[in-house]
């Protein structure tokens, strides 16, 4: 991996201030091409695609409960769609083609409405194409802000993701090579992390949204210079906060942290070579009216509380190199099908409580993302945990999840490793 490190003060992420119009509020996101600075100033620029002028696309800040139009423009040559990633949102504005629309063709708008349920850390990002869309930059944070904040000096976000680009900045355009699929992915050269503000003082406390929206790789990063909780995973506020260490975060996953600042941040990801810089964080003077204690829980979400399941479901990841499997397109399977077919993998009532056994038979690790809903990982003695949205299962590993299924349309289950999905590891539920 290279290991030229990010200079903070490059660029931002953009925000993007919210009109409002008459009761809701309406934004405008033109998918279309940009050229960005990644590497670090004095290297090359990337073409690449975007929103608004920008990769990222602009941070997108809404209400819980705040009635929201957002009209998305294609601006590129090709078809596109845009994923709500971990809104539980009604499901034709889910953002996937074929399943809940059709594709948004160039210079075409389409309108996506929603009224986000649960505050938390989200994203936006291309359902179409993704393996490659995403990989060219189409990607976004999407804050639900909290009723009540909590109190903190600055909330920050920190998008991580990476590219496999020439020395020139030029993206290399090997999006479908069938070594990388069969395996870990289309998986960057280089990586780093955009961050809403580039400044604190020692002694704020700040909230960060780490959002990991790379297409393959799993980022375990280490956060230095602070001290504090990891607060809330994918979206939903922990029922009990945990002492902020390395920090895994799987393709799409989020973590929120709260953290009293120390000394200069920085944001390292590990790797056998040892620490990988994705961003620094400068300190500048010291916060003398903060008032320390401990680390404030977010409100928990309002989520149906799962009865006994009444189903039990197995999902079994195959394929892969080393997994038997043909090569060719379907490289990835879930339990010997791949890609979408016309019957659901499961079929559930509305309401209902599924538990679904995630088996990994493949020599990979795999981020399994559900659509439309947030389900609890189990652990082996059967005790609920988290509330998640994609939920990270080893090489030759399995982890139960139980799902109450109470938003009702045909929904995606796909492995967030873009590369893998491609490759066929997706399927979908029905709830009705
Ligand atoms: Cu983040 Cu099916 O997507
Ligand atoms: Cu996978």
């Amino acid at each position: 991996m290279n290991r030229r490190y990010f200079l903070a003060s490059s660029s931002a992420i953009a925000i993007l201030p919210l009109p409002t119009f008459s009761g809701q509020t309406r934004l405008h996101l033109k998918a279309e091409a940009v050229t960005q600075q990644i590497l670090p100033l004095g290297d090359g620029t990337t073409s690449m695609l975007g929103f608004n002028g920008s990769m990222p696309g602009p941070e997108l800040r809404l209400r819980r409960g705040q009635h929201v139009q957002i009209d998305v423009e294609n601006g590129l040559d090709k078809g596109t769609a845009v994923h709500w990633h971990g809104i539980r949102l009604e499901n034709r504005m889910d953002g996937v083609p074929m399943v809940t629309q059709d594709l948004i063709e160039p210079a075409d708008i389409k309108a996506y409405t929603f009224v986000p349920p649960d505050s938390g850390t989200y994203w936006y990002h291309s359902h179409y194409t993704s393996h490659e869309q995403v990989a060219r930059g189409m990607m976004g944070a999407l804050i639900i802000e909290d009723d009540v904040p909590p109190d903190v000096d600055h909330d920050i976000t920190v998008l991580i993701s990476d590219w496999l680009m020439q020395k020139d900045g030029t993206l290399t355009d090997e999006f479908t090579d069938m070594h990388s699929l069969a395996h870990d992915g289309y998986m960057g050269n280089y990586a780093r992390a955009f961050l809403s503000q580039r400044q604190v003082k020692q002694g704020d406390r700040v909230r960060f949204r780490l959002i990991n929206a790379a297409t393959n790789r799993v980022f375990s990063t280490v956060v230095s210079g602070v001290s504090g909780s990891v607060v809330a995973l994918d979206g939903m506020a922990l029922a009990k906060p945990h002492a902020l260490t390395e920090l895994v975060l799987a393709p799409a996953q989020r973590a929120d942290l709260i953290v009293d600042i120390i000394s200069p941040v920085g944001f390292d990801m590990v790797t056998r070579q040892g620490p990988y810089r994705l961003a620094d964080l400068a300190v500048s003077g010291t916060n003398t009216d903060r008032k320390t204690g401990p680390i404030p829980a977010l409100a928990l979400p309002n989520l149906p509380l799962p009865d006994e399941p009444t189903q039990h479901l197995t999902l079994t990841m195959m394929g892969g190199a080393m997994g038997g499997r043909h090569e060719g397109d379907n490289i990835w399977a879930f339990n010997n099908i791949s890609d979408l077919q016309s019957e659901p993998f499961g079929s559930f009532k509305i309401g209902e409580t599924v538990r679904i056994t995630l088996a990994n038979d493949t020599s990979f690790p795999h981020g399994i993302h559900l659509h439309g809903h947030h389900f609890y990982e189990v652990d082996e003695e059967g005790v609920l945990g988290n509330l998640r949205d994609t939920t990270l299962v080893n090489a030759r590993e399995s982890r139960d999840i139980i799902c109450v299924f109470d938003n009702p349309g045909r929904w995606l289950l796909h492995c967030h490793m873009l590369s893998h999905a491609f490759g066929g590891m997706r399927t979908w539920v029905n709830v009705a």
